[in-house]
């Protein structure tokens, strides 16, 4: 990725600190909403392997990918044990849905923004997996430092199958990947009435709203 790119993810902005802050004080709600993510990136895996199965490369790439999402979901499902933290149900982040918003219905192009999505996802978790590192007690710091690594390895390789479905389809990937950037980085930059792992930072309490 373009090191010139907010913090060489390839993200169009970085982290505000004010969502890293309220991340330390959150760490059963940033668990357990982890432990999702880790069960729709391998989902969202698999369903680019059915919607594009017929390139067997792209196929076993991503059946690869899609176990090693599976394997980080048992191991923060461990890691919750561990901490003593009771899994419950939680609200989708606003995150994903938004961006599945600037994704095109007709293809080539639905295939490239679906990959650049990915990629986007998978370059924000590792950024944030990278920034928890200093600010979160062992064992969880150890184990986000393993899984910042895979999700760079991730987001490479989703940016790679976009850049080549682009040169094939006559598709312009750089000014896809920046439009798909800029809606990214407005959901994670803007205040966001829900924590989440993909949240925007906290929004200030809503006037009226009980102290
Ligand atoms: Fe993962
Ligand atoms: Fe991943």
């Amino acid at each position: 990725m373009n090191a010139g790119e907010a913090g060489g993810f390839g993200l169009a902005a970085p982290t505000p600190e004010a969502w890293f802050a309220a991340a330390a004080g959150k760490l059963a709600t940033l668990l357990v909403d982890h432990a999702n993510c880790e069960k729709k990136a391998a989902s969202t895996a698999v369903g680019l392997m059915f919607a594009y199965g017929e390139e067997l490369d792209f196929g076993r790439a991503l059946a690869r990918l899609a176990r090693e999402e599976l394997r980080h979901y048992e191991q923060v499902l461990g890691l919750l044990r561990g901490q003593g933290i009771a899994w419950r149900r939680l609200s989708p982040a606003r995150y994903a849905g938004e961006l599945r918003r600037g994704v095109a219905h007709a293809e080539p192009q639905r295939r490239l923004d679906l990959l650049c999505v990915a990629a986007l996802i998978e370059a924000r978790s590792c950024e944030r997996f990278a920034g928890l590192v200093t600010r979160l007690p062992a064992p969880v710091a150890d184990f986000y430092a393993s899984l910042a690594a895979a999700e760079a390895r991730h987001a490479q390789l989703y940016r790679d199958f976009a850049a080549a479905h682009a040169a094939a389809a006559g598709l312009d990937c750089a000014a896809n990947w920046q439009r798909l950037a800029l809606l990214e980085s407005g959901l994670v930059t803007r205040p966001d009435p829900e924590f989440r792992f993909h949240s925007g930072p906290p929004a200030p309490p809503a006037a009226g709203s009980p102290a």
